[in-house]
């Protein structure tokens, strides 16, 4: 038996996770797992019922389970709290700092159904399969940040802190990644400017020779950002820092048409977090307008990363496709000639499909 936390948080995170857990269960009923789903509260909904954002029963809860999926968090209702209280800093992060899931796997796969729905051309992005590995426990995120008054104004203080064996473990995930999948490594970094950056380079070139087989490079940023949108299939798995990945992340997830198909995976050396790249999209609440997919691909990867069961997660990510390929859309992938449904009938129909096995 599997014991999985459930943290559905704010927004859309409810809908999108429950109809996660209903793939996963379905998963598990054609596969012969069990998998025994208990809640908890985190972000704005915890700290209304709580006053905590990120109650100690949650991190116990984590602590205690198997893997953990997160739906999102956040919303304008607390926007204006003191910012150890809000939903993002109070609670999003340090989550992943107590779990220290230091690498975050971010996939951006373009689906063969929807290589139309990105901005750019079709044949920029039709096949794309690329990773971001994102460094998500230091850097500029948990560095010391202070404000100080000073004659004028303020002076404020944001502190970017990494050590060699901080870089060394995101780096070897990635290089394990990497060799799985098409050998190619591209490091991304400021090095021309920033000292932490040549150290990642450092860190990174000394790795490599225990990785004779993946081809590595190394790229800075800015130049990635814009190499991203020119010809992003020239990338396989991009590792890099915590804002970095963050900021390089969403420019990748869009590559891929919508925000709302982009699971993730958060890995460190003991429990897992998985969660949709989206956020708690408050605007579209309740309404059934949700797009579950990342939510159910995060699931996908829980399987395959933290139980080791790639057979169930491949079947879900070939339910997605087929469900795609079929023609059926959430309303922000929505085209002409299309069929709309709501987030639970999304959900249902990729469950039907992994439970009755069928193949695209
Ligand atoms: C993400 C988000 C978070 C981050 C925010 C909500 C703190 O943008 O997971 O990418 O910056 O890490
Ligand atoms: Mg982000």
């Amino acid at each position: 038996m599997y014991r999985i936390a459930v943290l559905p948080g704010d927004g859309i995170g409810p809908e999108v996770t429950a109809q996660a857990t209903r793939v996963l269960a379905a998963a598990g009923r054609r596969f012969g797992y069990e998998f025994c789903f208990q809640e908890g509260l985190i972000g704005g909904i915890a700290y209304d019922a709580t006053g905590q954002p990120l109650p100690q029963a949650t991190l116990d809860l984590c602590r205690s389970s198997d893997a953990v999926l997160l739906g999102a968090v956040g919303g304008p209702k607390w926007d204006n709290l003191p910012v150890h209280l809000r939903p993002e800093a109070g609670a999003l992060l340090p989550l992943r700092k107590a779990l220290n899931v230091y690498a975050n796997l971010r996939p951006a796969m373009v689906f063969p159904a929807l290589a139309q729905a990105s901005t750019l051309k079709p044949e920029v992005v039709e096949g794309l399969d690329i990773v971001v590995v994102r460094e998500l426990t230091g850097g500029l995120y948990f560095g010391e940040k202070r404000r100080e008054e000073i004659p004028g104004g303020q002076r404020v203080v944001e502190t970017l802190v990494y050590t060699t064996q901080e870089i060394q473990r995101v780096a070897r995930r990635a290089f394990e990644l990497a060799r799985k999948r098409k050998k190619k490594l591209t490091s991304v970094d400021k090095a021309n400017v920033l000292e932490s950056s040549r150290l990642w380079r450092e860190v990174v070139t000394d790795m490599a020779r225990e990785y004779p087989d993946v081809e590595v490079n190394h790229m800075l940023v800015d130049n990635c950002a814009m190499q991203l949108v020119r010809n992003p299939k020239q990338f396989d798995v991009l590792l890099t820092e915590n804002l970095f990945g963050d900021i390089l992340s969403d420019e990748a997830a869009q590559l891929t048409g919508s925000l709302g198909m982009l699971p993730s995976a958060s890995l460190g050396d003991g429990v897992g977090l998985y969660e949709p790249v989206h956020g708690s999209a408050p605007d579209i609440a309740g309404r059934q307008l949700a797009n579950p997919i990342a939510a159910v691909l995060s699931g996908a990867l829980m399987l395959r990363h933290s139980f080791g069961l790639e057979e169930a997660a491949a079947a879900i990510e070939r339910a997605v496709a087929t469900v795609l390929e079929q023609g059926y859309r959430t309303a922000d992938i929505m085209e002409p000639g299309k069929h709309q449904v709501t987030t639970t009938e999304m959900g249902r129909l990729i469950a039907e499909l992994v439970e009755r096995g069928e193949l695209v």
